[in-house]
């Protein structure tokens, strides 16, 4: 049994890990562990309910005074009635006060998920070991409810968690935060890592101490932005690749999301992971309910590389939806860096009857195809073929590049319009907007307010149209600015605090309704790169464009980044032009194609102008790729050496037999030396053999010494070594 309740004591066990809270006095839950399995469950000599002897503040009806409330560790926190730390919860109350105090009621074992209503979560997709715990707070002085559920997934190490918040009472409550995650621990010695960025530069790893204080990251974008990744981790001081214990922690979220981690007064740090309390509040009617995200978390012992394989397998099993179960997709190009705007039907199917012949598999049409898209200034919103371009529309180009032998994907940015369109001077209402107030662009455009359902109507009738007019495999759904003026004349004054979340939540309605409507569909998710990489995304689009910026050496910060938290399997990457169009940086096609490989492999260029030899080239690496598309997408990853030199990482099959190792060298350097990297995918008993005709070594030898590689003068080079056990 993943999960147990032993006298008010509740234990939740994985393969590796245990979470456990247990009833303590008057009512609250209090936090036990979370980390590597024990077998206890009765764990309340952890923590002593007082540790300040004076300034208790304790709960009304302890009149002794045995329980101080802001040194408790806790489930999930009130406010107002004696925790000082930040909270998990904040309700003011239709009489205007503002007061939590949330009390244990019952509790229910459910076999299987429970999902959150309306938004994207981790699914059974037919796994067996998963059981729910359904935990019921209550406010001690109103009808308000808490449900709290803990999903555990045994054999991956993780456990998924999400809130209802439900008013039995009469009056409206007004929700101004409601956390999807806590976790209060008993020391500071973590460092907080994150990954932030930027466009074209997103998720960077950053690692820094707990500090006393409140510290951590937001997004207030409207979406959870390139700035700062919905997932994070803590770890111990000494935490590397292969050793040391760390949680990490994601939000299945899209919009605005907050994480705090506040070191309270005894070094006892809270954790909090939600959507962004910051101009949220819901109107929250009596007999309704509010439902949070849902966020999720694992534990390693065994350091980071460990941590990053439970999440890949988590994503790849239960947050992909089982259509994209470990199937392989399409190897495609793209037309965006080959043409941009300058392109027409007879270019494309140009281009995919020379992609055809090397090896490749779907023609993405990117921006520019309808309207009178002649530049990023005008057209979003008319989703019909502009005709200088497309002179018979759709089906044509479809049929010439199905003809082609290749599969046919279009681009669309469904939440936008341009002022220069035919729906913005029918509809000029329908943006986000707020009235007396002017309309800040971004990117020249203005955003939809699919808050209002009228709009949502005509975006989700615009894609059926689209999709249904020609054989449409794929849509690469872009969305290329932030969220301002958040306001929606639909709602009255005391509800505008739930734009920003019924905007999300809107966006994922209309997900739904299109891989309901075309569940053949692979939908690839962008927003202007990786501004909106997050599970929730990843939900309804197994593959994220994961950057703006395809340079192959900015790509090893950002993919280096993506991989602690996210699967290979769901960044797209592609071999793009040189001298780069980002950064005016010159790599090898070798190189180019040795880090794009790690991602759903892709082209970015325009074939129809290289060399016979290049051409040569490409063929030999989609012919690379697709033998290897197992081992790359579904294998166990592993970043196995990451300095200002060089950078390093390789797969391994499950039972180590098969291992692709890639090696980059950063700079040429005037002492050409050499340098092992130890290969910590290596099974120490197996004997390896370098299958493109280089040496034999015990696993062992290649796990403590390592495998060579030449740190030579001259440009960047790459190398990738097969081995496999003979
Ligand atoms: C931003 C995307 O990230 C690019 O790949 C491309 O699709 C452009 N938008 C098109 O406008």
């Amino acid at each position: 049994m993943a999960i147990i309740e032993r006298n008010g004591c509740f234990k939740l066990d994985t393969k590796n890990t245990t979470y456990a809270f247990q009833i303590t006095k008057f009512g609250f839950l209090m936090h036990t562990h979370y980390g590597a399995k024990i077998s206890d469950v009765d764990l309340a000599y952890v923590y002593p309910l007082v540790r300040n002897r004076s300034f208790i503040n304790a709960p009304a009806e302890d009149t002794n005074m045995v329980l101080n409330i802001t040194d408790v560790p806790q489930e999930y926190s009130g406010f107002g009635v004696g925790d000082f730390r930040t909270t998990a919860l904040r309700i003011r109350h239709s009489d205007g006060s503002r007061a939590a105090d949330l009390r244990y009621c019952d509790y229910e074992i459910i076999d299987g998920a429970v999902r959150p209503e309306k938004l994207p979560c981790a699914t059974v997709n037919g796994a067996k070991n998963i059981q729910t715990l359904k935990i019921i707070l209550k406010d001690s002085a109103t009808d308000v409810y808490v449900n709290m559920y803990y999903t555990v997934y045994e054999d991956t190490d993780v456990i998924t968690r999400f809130n209802e918040v439900v008013n039995k009472g009469d009056a409206p409550i007004y929700i101004e935060k409601a956390s999807s995650l806590q976790l209060d621990l008993f020391n500071r010695d973590y460092d907080l890592v994150q990954f932030e960025g930027r466009w074209a530069q997103e998720r960077h790893m950053k690692r820094a101490p707990l500090a006393s204080g409140t510290q951590g990251f937001v997004s207030r974008r409207g979406t959870s932005s390139h700035q700062h990744s919905p997932f994070f981790c803590l770890c111990e001081k000494d935490t590397n690749e292969k050793a040391g214990g760390v949680y990490g922690f994601h939000l299945v979220y899209s919009g605005n999301h907050r994480t705090e981690v506040e070191v309270a007064q005894f070094d006892n740090p809270r954790v909090l992971m939600g959507i962004n309390d910051e101009g949220f509040c819901w109107k929250l009617d009596g007999d309704d309910k509010f439902v949070t995200p849902q966020a999720f978390m694992t534990y390693s012992a065994d350091g980071f590389g460990k941590m990053s394989r439970n999440l890949h397998m988590f994503i790849r099993n239960h947050i992909f939806r089982p259509k994209w179960k470990g199937v392989r997709r399409p190897l495609l190009i793209n037309n965006w860096e080959a043409t941009y705007f300058d392109f027409d039907q007879q270019k494309l199917v140009e281009l995919a009857t020379t992609a055809g012949k090397l090896g490749i598999e779907l023609l993405v049409m990117d921006d520019g195809w309808f309207g009178h898209r002649e530049d990023d200034k005008t057209s979003l919103g008319d989703w019909v073929p502009y005709k200088k371009r497309l002179p018979a529309g759709l089906k044509p180009l479809a049929e010439g590049i199905n003809n082609a032998g290749l599969k046919f994907g279009i681009w669309m940015e469904p939440e936008m319009v341009s002022e220069d369109s035919e729906l913005y001077r029918a509809h000029p209402d329908w943006v986000l907007s707020i009235p007396g107030r002017g309309r800040s662009l971004g990117r020249n455009q203005y955003v939809l307010n699919l808050v209002n359902d009228e709009v949502k109507e005509y975006v989700v009738a615009a894609i059926f149209n689209v999709l249904s007019s020609a054989n449409i495999e794929y849509l690469k759904w872009d969305m290329n600015r932030y969220l301002t003026e958040v306001y929606s004349a639909t709602l009255s004054a005391d509800s505008q605090g739930e734009v920003y979340h019924r905007y999300v939540l809107a966006v994922y309605d209309i997900l739904d309704r299109v891989i309901t409507n075309f569940p053949n569909l692979l939908i690839e998710h962008c927003s202007g790169g990786g501004g909106r990489f997050d599970t929730g995304m990843l939900y309804y689009s197994p593959q994220i464009w994961t950057s703006d910026d395809t340079d192959a050496i900015e790509r090893l910060d950002v993919q280096h980044g993506t991989s602690f938290g996210f699967p290979i399997t769901s960044m797209g990457s592609h071999v793009s032009a040189v001298p780069n169009h980002q950064t005016g940086r010159v790599a090898s096609m070798n190189l180019r194609a040795n880090v794009a490989y790690s991602g759903t492999f892709g082209y970015e260029l325009d074939i129809n102008k290289l060399t016979d030899e290049e051409r040569e080239m490409i063929k030999a690496q989609t012919a690379f790729y697709k033998e290897n598309y197992d081992l790359i997408n579904n294998g166990d990853y592993f970043r196995l050496a990451k300095n200002d030199t060089f950078v390093s990482w390789g797969f391994a099959s499950p039972d180590r037999k098969d291992m692709l190792i890639f090696f980059v060298q950063l700079e040429g350097g005037p002492n050409g030396s050499d340098v092992f990297v130890k290969l910590d995918c290596a099974e120490n008993a197996f004997c390896y053999k370098d299958i493109d005709g280089g040496d034999t070594y015990f696993g062992d030898t290649l796990k403590n010494i390592g495998l060579c590689f030449p740190l030579t003068q001259g440009e960047r080079k790459a190398y990738c070594k097969h081995f496999k056990a003979i």
